[in-house]
């Protein structure tokens, strides 16, 4: 792959939300080959912070369950079941659902912003490598993932902070273009 190919692929890489999936399920090779990508994340002294924890299938039901415990201990129960509903249409909407956690050593010199940094960037290699596969994905960060204890919840071990869940599917047409607001020019100065 050439340097205009890889700008046309991070360029056409969209946020697919569950509505636009196809009803197909994606291979598990497919997110598996897409979390290897992740894993080729930088981290500051090496310390690799991402986890992950993916529910496809029945496990999609596990992921449902869960979530119901979570919000019906943290929410009303009207506003815990309503979300849930919502949450459970979108989960069974997806091919497959990768809970992602930032993991801290808590004896660490590293701060947790930096780990939170390389684990932002386990993802985005995750949502180019399956937008190359055919596949696609969004980042949610509402839902279950602010919740207490969510990390745990999940099956992720001591010291993890849930960041998000991706919701993972084929798309049902094409990313529509979303031009970014303002230009890379415009973000950037060059002192040269
Ligand atoms: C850290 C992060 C959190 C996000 N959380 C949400 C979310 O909770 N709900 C949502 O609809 N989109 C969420 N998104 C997706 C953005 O809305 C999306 O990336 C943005 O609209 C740009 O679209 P694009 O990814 O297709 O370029 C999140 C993205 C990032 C990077």
């Amino acid at each position: 792959m050439n340097a205009a190919d890889f700008l046309a692929l991070a360029a056409s890489r969209r946020s697919v939300k569950p509505q636009q999936f196809a009803p197909e399920t994606l291979a598990d090779d497919v997110i598996r080959s897409a979390l290897e990508a992740a894993n080729w994340a930088p981290s500051h002294g090496c310390t690799e912070p991402w986890r992950f924890a993916v529910f496809t299938g029945a496990g999609k039901e596990v992921l449902i369950e869960k979530s119901g415990a979570l919000l019906m201990a943290h929410l009303p129960p009207a506003e815990a079941l309503d979300r849930l509903s919502k949450i459970s249409d979108n989960f069974r909407r997806s091919s497959h659902l990768v809970a992602v956690a930032q993991y801290r050593d808590p004896a660490s010199k590293v701060p947790e912003w930096e780990e939170l940094a390389a684990t932002a960037c386990a993802v985005q290699n995750f949502a180019l490598a399956l937008h190359a596969a055919g596949g696609a994905s969004y980042w949610g960060t509402s839902g279950i993932v602010p919740l207490p204890g969510a990390a745990e919840a999940l099956g992720f071990g001591p010291g993890c902070r849930l960041i998000g869940v991706l919701f993972c599917g084929r798309p049902a047409a094409p990313g529509r273009p979303f031009p970014r607001n303002t230009s890379a020019a415009e973000k950037t100065t060059w002192n040269s």
